[in-house]
C-alpha cells in the first residue's frame, strides 16, 4: 500500500511534468520524494542508475525525464531522441525490475499512435500502421518503454503503467521558438511580436491541424490517481476535451496576450499530423477527470512565461 511517507523516485524533477507531479506529491503531503538532476544522474548509463535505484530502493518510480521538443527538434535531432529515450526510460524500467521496485509510471505521448488510425485514438491502435514520420523516431523509443511496460507488468505482476498523455502546456514548458512544442512556441513569438510592435507573427504549417491540449497539472492529477489505484491495463490515454485547430489556439494566445497584428502562416513548414485526438475513456471510466479549461490554462501559463523573462 502506497503511504505519504512512501520512497517515490521522480525521474525528471526539473522539467513540466516532473514538476508538475513534484508539486502535486508535495502538495497531497507525500514527503519521502527523491530526485536527481540530469548532471547527478545520467539516466543515459545503465551502471549509474542500477546502482541508484539499489542504493535507494524506491517504491514507486515515475519517470518523467526524457529529450523532448516539436517537429523542428525532431528532425533535427532524429538519432538522439531515438537513442537517449531509449536509453533513459528502458534503463530505468530495467533497474526497477532487477531491484524489484513494483510501481512504476512510464511517461510516453500521443504520437505513438500511426498517423492514419481512426480518431479518437484508442489504446488499442497502438502498432496497428505506420508512424507519422516527423516524429517517429521519438515514438519508436516511446513504444519500447510501452512494451517493457506491458511485458514487466506480464512476467513479474508489478503494478507498471504508461500513461500517454496528449499535447501538455504549463509551467516550466520550454518557450524557446525553435524547439518547442506549438503553444509555448506561439506565447514566446506573439509576446516578441508584441513588446518589440512588429505587425506580423509568422507561424508554421498552415493551421489547419486539429490538437487536443492538456494542462501539466491535470496530467499530475492522473498521475496521483494511478500511483493511488491499482489498475488493471498497461496502457491509458491522458486526454482532454479541449480541441482546437492550430489556427483557432494562435487566435486564442494572440488575444490572451493582447498581440494587435497579423498572423501569417508559412506551409514550407510541415503540419505534421492531420489530426490527433485520444480517447481517454478508460482512464475516465475509472474517475480521473479534467479540471482546467484550455483559456484558464493558457492564461495561467502565459502569466507564468512572464515570471520567466
Ligand atoms: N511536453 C509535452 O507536450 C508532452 C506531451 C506528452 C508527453 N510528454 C512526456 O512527458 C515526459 C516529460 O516531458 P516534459 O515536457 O516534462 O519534458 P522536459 O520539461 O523537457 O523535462 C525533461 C526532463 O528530463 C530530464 N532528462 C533529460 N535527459 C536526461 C538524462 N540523460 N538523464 C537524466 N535526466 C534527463 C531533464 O532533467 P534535468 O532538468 O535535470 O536536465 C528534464 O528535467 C516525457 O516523457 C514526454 O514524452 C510530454
Amino acid at each position: 500500500m502506497i503511504s505519504k511517507s512512501s520512497k517515490i523516485y521522480v525521474a525528471g524533477h526539473r522539467g513540466m511534468v516532473g514538476s508538475a507531479t513534484v508539486r502535486k506529491l508535495q502538495k497531497e503531503g507525500f514527503n519521502n520524494l527523491i530526485f536527481k538532476t540530469s548532471e547527478e544522474l545520467d539516466l543515459r548509463n545503465q551502471s549509474l542508475v542500477d546502482q541508484f535505484i539499489a542504493d535507494e530502493t524506491p517504491e514507486i518510480i515515475i519517470d518523467a525525464a526524457a529529450i523532448v521538443g516539436g517537429i523542428w527538434a525532431n528532425n533535427e535531432y532524429p538519432f538522439k531522441f531515438l537513442m537517449d529515450n531509449m536509453q533513459i526510460q528502458n534503463n530505468l524500467i530495467n533497474a526497477a525490475v532487477k531491484n524489484k521496485v513494483e510501481n512504476f509510471i512510464f511517461l510516453g505521448s500521443s504520437c505513438i499512435y500511426p498517423r492514419d488510425a481512426q480518431q479518437p485514438l484508442k489504446e488499442d491502435y497502438l502498432l496497428t500502421s505506420s508512424l507519422e514520420s516527423t516524429n517517429q523516431w521519438y515514438a519508436l523509443a516511446k513504444i519500447t518503454g510501452v512494451k517493457l511496460i506491458e511485458a514487466a507488468r506480464k512476467i513479474y505482476g508489478y503494478n507498471y503503467v504508461s500513461l500517454m498523455p496528449t499535447n501538455l502546456y504549463g509551467p516550466n514548458d520550454n518557450f524557446d521558438p525553435m524547439t518547442s512544442h506549438v503553444l509555448p512556441g506561439m506565447i514566446t513569438k506573439f509576446h516578441n511580436a508584441k513588446v518589440k510592435n512588429e505587425n506580423t507573427v509568422t507561424l508554421w504549417g498552415d493551421g489547419t491541424p486539429l490538437r487536443e491540449f492538456l494542462n501539466v497539472n491535470d496530467l499530475a492529477k492522473a498521475i496521483f490517481f494511478c500511483i493511488n489505484n491499482n489498475l488493471h491495463d498497461s496502457l491509458y490515454n491522458v486526454g482532454s476535451d479541449d480541441e482546437v485547430s492550430i489556427k483557432q489556439l494562435a487566435e486564442i494566445v494572440k488575444d490572451i496576450i493582447g498581440y494587435q497584428g497579423k498572423i501569417i502562416w508559412d506551409s514550407s513548414f510541415p503540419n505534421g499530423t492531420p489530426r490527433k485526438k485520444l480517447d481517454s475513456s478508460r482512464l475516465n471510466k475509472l474517475g480521473w477527470t479534467t479540471e482546467i479549461k484550455l483559456i484558464d490554462g493558457i492564461r495561467s501559463t502565459y502569466e507564468f512565461f512572464l515570471t520567466q523573462i
